[in-house]
């Protein structure tokens, strides 16, 4: 049994979307592309499963949430597909892949082939398994990486309202959760082995605004440890976690976010691996020229910084698909992928924005006591890097812009006084 096409999309997530809609506007034939994706859905915008998704009023649900929506592109719903001519194979994980006779083969048994090859697989959430700790697959122990995992989220939170929330990891997922969290009225404690929250990205000034934040809204932060093991009622349920500087914390349920591994074992021994990820280049195509990669399992160079880097973030995931798919139906027209570097996170009023590299000497500015401030990075004497809360559109735009400049910087005391300004002036 089996099919073939010309494009296939593995994966169907956020740069499967985007993918998608670039195909269709550079007029891709009907019967011609197929996307297969494990999850039983169409592509969503994943963003919002820590979002909206959990708020107690209103929540986010399907369709409103389908790609392309979160960048104010059409949104792409079920019938979107249909329409196009678009295969959506949802529900099916593929279980092997063939790069030299183009094949892949679905768990269900079928062999579909390609004549180009666009993986968008993605990632999956680290297990606490693999740091040595056993019982995460417990009822009230929650991940948090797609539908599924935000739908269990929202029915154990459900259940327990009132109760203790133990959030393990201080990434992007912890600190979103923990926000979720207290918003449905549960009592957090933030657990991770780092000095302060979001390590990878904010400096320890940063850093310290938000956990007063927080902790003016009760959660408690327990910080240069890690949890060491779980205690479990009758029914299997989680009651406790230890952690391994002694203390007990009592819980109703455990929220994990410690980070991701890309999805890239199909290619393994097939493909070139750098960095964690599918080593691509500025056209986004890997070491097998009929096979591309996208999105947070590709690892391509960022012209800016003249290096590979492999982001996991909603907009490289966009712009990589993007470029892809316009390297692949027009090669000739279309140049290396020129990617500034864009994060961002949205928890309770507050929003930030960071764009570049938190490379090299952070120089803060604005008013750390009030609701606009920021920071930039300065390396070998050139701004890499620029975050803002509370900014405007403008005001983003112009951090943005004069991050892409990399503007020489020779006084640091009197960027910090300028601080917005700097930016907006450029
Ligand atoms: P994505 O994970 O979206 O999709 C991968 C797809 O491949 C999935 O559908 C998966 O099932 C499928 N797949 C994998 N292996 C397969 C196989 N063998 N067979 C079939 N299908 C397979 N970023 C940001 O910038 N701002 C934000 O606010 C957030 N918020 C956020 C919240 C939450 C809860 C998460 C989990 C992540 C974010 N992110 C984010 C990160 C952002 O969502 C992420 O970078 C993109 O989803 C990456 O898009 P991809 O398409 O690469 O992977
Ligand atoms: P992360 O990399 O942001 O954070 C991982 C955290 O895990 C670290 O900060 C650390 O505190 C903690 N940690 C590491 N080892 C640990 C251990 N042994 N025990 C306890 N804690 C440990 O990853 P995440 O928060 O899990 O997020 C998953 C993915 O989702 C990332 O790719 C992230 O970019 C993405 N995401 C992004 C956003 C956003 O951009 N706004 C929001 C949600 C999720």
């Amino acid at each position: 049994m089996g099919r073939a096409f010309v494009y296939v999309i593995l994966g169907g997530g956020v740069a499967a979307g985007y993918a998608a809609l670039e195909f269709t506007r550079r007029g891709v034939s009907h019967g011609e592309l197929c996307i297969i994706s494990e999850e039983p859905v169409a592509p969503y915008e994943r963003p919002a499963l820590s979002k909206g998704f959990l708020l107690p009023e209103n929540p986010a649900r399907l369709p409103s949430f389908h790609t392309c929506v979160g960048a104010n592109e059409e949104r792409l719903t079920p019938k979107w597909y249909k329409e196009h001519g678009i295969e959506l194979v949802p529900g099916t994980r593929v279980k092997s892949a063939d790069v030299r006779r183009k094949t892949l083969l679905t768990a269900a048994g079928e062999t579909i082939s390609y004549k180009i090859l666009v993986i968008a697989t993605g990632a999956r959430a680290l297990k606490l398994e693999e740091f040595g700790v056993s019982g995460s697959d417990a009822a009230n122990v929650c991940y948090l990486r797609d539908l599924a995992d935000a739908n269990r989220l929202v029915n154990v939170m459900q259940s327990c309202a009132g109760g203790n929330a133990v959030v393990i990891g201080g990434g992007y997922i912890g600190m979103e959760c923990a926000a979720s969290l207290v918003i449905n009225k549960i009592n957090v404690t933030m657990v991770f082995p780092e000095a302060h929250c979001m390590a990878r990205l904010f400096t320890p000034k940063i850093a310290s605004y938000y956990e007063d934040y927080y902790e003016s809204k009760g959660v408690k932060f327990i910080k240069g440890t890690v949890l060491s093991s779980f205690e479990f009622d009758s029914s299997g349920k989680v009651t406790a976690v230890n952690l391994r500087d002694g203390s007990r914390l009592p819980a109703d349920i455990v929220v994990v976010g410690i980070g991701i591994r890309p999805n890239t074992s199909l290619f393994e021994g097939q493909l070139t691996l750098e960095k964690g990820g599918i080593k691509v280049n500025g056209q986004l195509q890997s070491s097998n020229n009929s096979v591309y990669a996208v999105g947070d399992v590709a690892t391509f160079p960022v012209k800016l910084f003249g290096e590979t880097r492999r982001l996991e973030h909603v907009d490289s995931a966009r712009k990589s698909a993007g470029h892809a798919v316009a390297a692949i139906m027009e090669p000739e027209k279309t140049g290396e992928f020129d990617y500034l570097p864009f994060f961002y996170s949205r928890v309770f009023t507050m929003s930030w924005q960071f764009y570049g590299d938190n490379a090299g000497e952070a120089v803060h500015f604005g008013d750390y006591s009030g609701h606009t401030f920021g920071a930039y990075w300065i390396n070998k004497g050139h701004l890499v890097g620029s975050f803002l809360e509370g900014g405007t559109k403008e005001e983003y735009e112009a951090i943005a812009k004069a991050t892409r400049l990399k503007p020489e910087i020779e006084d640091l005391i009197e960027l910090q006084k300028q601080g917005l300004d700097f930016a907006l002036t450029v």
